[in-house]
């Protein structure tokens, strides 16, 4: 039977914008179950990181929230006290970024901050520490580790980088990792064995991610359930062949369309992503989307369930048979 890990609910995330404010994500409702490998997809600016960071309480400023909740094994996240809060960050949700650089401190030495991450609050004997994170090394697969404790994070590739990331990340062993867009920096073959890597892992300590994406291709070989978003919003939400096999939203349709794949050409979706704050009224995509009519300018819709587990938002979904 699953069992719910992480329940975002009803969760709407306020920024600076002209004539007031606007929503970065709106009304976001997201469920990741114990050891479930959960994709959240779409294009740049439509509120993927503000997901990823609203598990942890680490929603960036001027943002705010203007309603909603984080739930995490049932209790809420904006209820934990400071000290807790630092606990949680780590030893249950742990986090890797997209540019391993900029959350890596380039004066501290591999060594040194995988010994924090492994024991923050400094109670263990460096000896000790040492041979933890040599382990976790070996774990995500960096070749002599114990050398490797000695440099400094400048010293390496980018894919050893992304290791040291997913080492100090699983140091606390969360029970969730959610690692933003955590390839885009590095070519495709160093991602494909991130990719492995986080799968090996998840599989051996019934570990839950939940990947950010904006590569559909990464998605198909690695998750399990696809969130996919617009303009802030959830526009549909399936499990991953289902997603490729029947799409019911246009924006879904238009993403897999944009897919490099041999013998056709390359649809992208026309137009751009708006600005926050310049969303249309209705269904945010409607003004990109082949199949408007004049009825999605008539509020935003909802997100219906289709089947089981299925949603999708789409007024247009399901007339035509
Ligand atoms: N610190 C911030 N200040 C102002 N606006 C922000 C901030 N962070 C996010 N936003 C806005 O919220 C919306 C969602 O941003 P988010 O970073 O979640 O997008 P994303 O899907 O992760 O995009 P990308 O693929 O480019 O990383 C965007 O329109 C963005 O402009
Ligand atoms: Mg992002």
């Amino acid at each position: 039977m699953s069992e719910t890990l992480l329940e975002i609910r009803d969760l709407s995330i306020a920024f600076p914008a002209i004539g007031g404010e606007a929503l970065g994500v709106s009304a976001l409702n997201l469920e990741v179950q114990r050891g479930e490998a959960v994709a959240v997809v779409g294009e740049s600016g439509c509120g993927k990181t503000l997901t990823a960071l609203a598990p942890l309480a680490l929603i960036p400023k001027p943002g705010r929230i203007v309603s909603g909740e984080v739930f995490y094994n049932g209790r809420a996240v904006s209820e934990l006290p400071g000290r807790e809060l630092r606990r949680f960050r780590g030893r249950e949700v742990a986090m890797v970024f997209q540019e391993p650089m900029t959350s890596l401190n380039p004066v501290f030495s591999v060594g040194y901050q995988l010994g924090e991450a492994v024991d923050p609050e400094g109670r263990v004997p460096r000896k000790v520490r040492d041979e933890r994170a040599i382990e976790l090394l070996r774990e995500v697969g960096v070749p002599d580790p114990e050398r490797r404790l000695k440099v400094y994070p400048h010293q390496l590739s980018g894919g050893l980088r992304q290791r040291v990331m997913i080492a100090a990340a699983l140091a606390g062993e969360p029970s969730l990792l959610i690692a933003d867009e955590p390839t885009t920096a590095l070519d495709v073959t160093v991602e494909a064995q991130i990719m492995e890597l986080l799968e090996k892992i998840r599989r051996e300590r019934g570990m839950a991610l939940m990947l950010i994406t904006h590569d559909l291709g990464v998605v198909a070989q690695y998750a399990e359930r696809v969130v996919v978003m617009y303009g802030g919003m959830v526009v549909e939400e399936a499990p991953v062949a289902e997603i490729f096999n029947s799409p019911l939203h246009p924006y879904t349709e238009g993403l897999l369309a944009s897919l490099p794949k041999r013998g056709r050409t390359l649809e992208p979706i026309p137009g751009n992503v708006p600005s926050l704050g310049n969303f249309p009224e209705g269904c945010p995509f409607r003004e990109r989307c082949p199949r408007e009519v004049s009825r999605c300018a008539q509020g935003v819709p909802d997100l219906s369930l289709r089947s089981e587990n299925r949603k999708v938002r789409c007024v247009r979904v399901g007339e035509d048979g």
